[in-house]
């Protein structure tokens, strides 16, 4: 396959050099496309040597192989990584001042950008504004994560790992649509069960992997259904895409109520969202206050159990699946799901180490799947994408064939 790297002038260009390297390794022919300010980064030679091509970044250069169009006409895919706000900005306006930009404009292969920049160029309304029009047009993103970014600052705008992006473009370059046909109904996020108007009990669930089985699912052909609980913007915009349609919910009740909805006439369903196992029983009608005079005491009572109620209620050949955040290790992590897979007695379990520093709110997973026969079906490590396919592929088997 032909694939062509556009690279734009952010320090995250030297991540992308590894990413043309495992292109390299998978035996594709690999045409990088540096902006002129991602050659400060990164310099030319670097780009030939890895890619074992030529590489220029004018548009006057190579004019007899009209190379401003035929990079784009004979490329199976285009990856931007790292895309800056800048490079966005530019493909959202159709600005062609480039080889980079000509590129992608004389392309009809399909387009996967890794945005990189700092969050506050991230989260800014043009950007935004811009990310929505390309997605619209059906350009693929993927990233970027959160974490700590070059200026000793944090946040969402650090570009995915190579090895999530080169995971992204060989699912688009496979053109999987084996979920084509298929219904998902998937729940994301984590509960919040009111106190009083202002507080809440709640959970550490960022909804990210939630977010990437539905992308992941909707990418492959199916039509998802997204219960979404109280998500943050950044980590759902990705999910706000053709194929997806998503329903928000706030408490367990609420949540339960949506899937109710979405999960009849579905092939699968996923509880991916972390629900709060208890309520309060009395929701004050006020913000409870220290002029009252006594700490308060907050009685709890016990939600119902969704995944359990969607099992017992599946329709024939209906697949359902939970996920188990587990504190726990070794044999005892696989003891517990196959506990909770009895229990609730669903398909499937997805289960997953989580802690005080793992799990939660970081870009990589490990989990295992168990199965009807109490058995570990798969096994993967690594982003939440490539955690989220290989239980797409575990579930793609098990839905009966049409
Ligand atoms: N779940 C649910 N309804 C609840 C609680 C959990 O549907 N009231 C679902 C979650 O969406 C997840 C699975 O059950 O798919 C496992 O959630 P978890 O909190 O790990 O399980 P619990 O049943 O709460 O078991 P325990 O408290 O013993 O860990």
């Amino acid at each position: 396959m032909v694939i062509v790297v556009g690279v734009s002038g952010g320090i995250a260009a030297y991540k992308a050099v590894h990413l043309v390297r495992l292109f390299v390794l998978d035996g594709h022919e690999v045409h990088v496309v540096p902006t002129d300010d991602a050659l400060r980064f990164v310099g030319l030679p670097t780009w030939e040597a890895i890619s074992r091509n030529r590489v220029t970044t004018s548009v006057h250069d190579d004019v007899p192989q009209v190379r401003h169009v035929a990079l784009g006409q004979k490329a199976d895919l285009v990856v931007v990584a790292p895309a800056t706000a800048n490079t966005l900005a530019k493909m959202a306006a159709g600005i062609a001042d480039d080889l980079l930009g000509t590129t992608l404009l004389a392309t009809r292969a399909p387009v996967l950008v890794a945005p990189a920049m700092h969050t506050e160029m991230w989260q800014h309304d043009a950007t935004l504004a811009n990310m929505a029009t390309l997605r619209s047009r059906g350009v693929h993103v993927v990233g970027p994560e959160s974490g700590p970014l070059t200026g000793g600052d944090s946040g969402p705008g650090r570009m995915s790992e190579p090895e999530a992006i080169h995971a992204a473009a060989s699912t688009l370059l496979a053109g999987r649509h084996d979920l084509e046909g298929l219904v998902v109904a998937v729940s994301a996020g984590g509960t919040r069960e009111p106190v009083d108007p202002v507080r809440f009990l709640g959970n550490r669930s960022s909804g990210r992997q939630g977010i990437a089985l539905a992308v992941a699912a909707a990418e492959r052909g199916a039509e998802v259904r997204l219960a979404a609980c109280n998500i943050e913007a950044d980590v759902l915009r990705p999910a706000e895409r053709p194929g997806i349609t998503v329903t928000r919910a706030g408490s367990a009740a609420d949540l339960s109520t949506v899937m109710a909805g979405i999960a009849p006439g579905a092939d699968v369903v996923i509880m991916a969202a972390a629900v709060a196992d208890y309520r309060v029983a009395d929701i004050a009608d006020s913000k409870l206050t220290k002029e009252a005079g006594r700490t308060p005491v907050i009685t709890l009572v016990e939600n119902e159990d969704i995944v359990a109620g969607l099992a017992a209620r599946r329709e024939p050949g209906q697949v359902v699946v939970a996920f188990a955040a587990e504190t726990s290790t070794g044999d005892e992590l696989v003891a517990r799901a196959v506990r909770k897979r009895r229990r609730k007695d669903v398909d499937v379990v997805a289960v997953n180490e989580v802690g005080w520093s793992k799990g939660f709110e970081s870009a990589d997973n490990h989990v295992l799947v168990v199965g009807r026969d109490d058995a570990v079906v798969a096994e993967a490590s690594g982003s939440k994408r490539v955690v989220a396919d290989a239980l797409l592929d575990v579930l793609r088997g098990l839905t009966p064939p049409r």
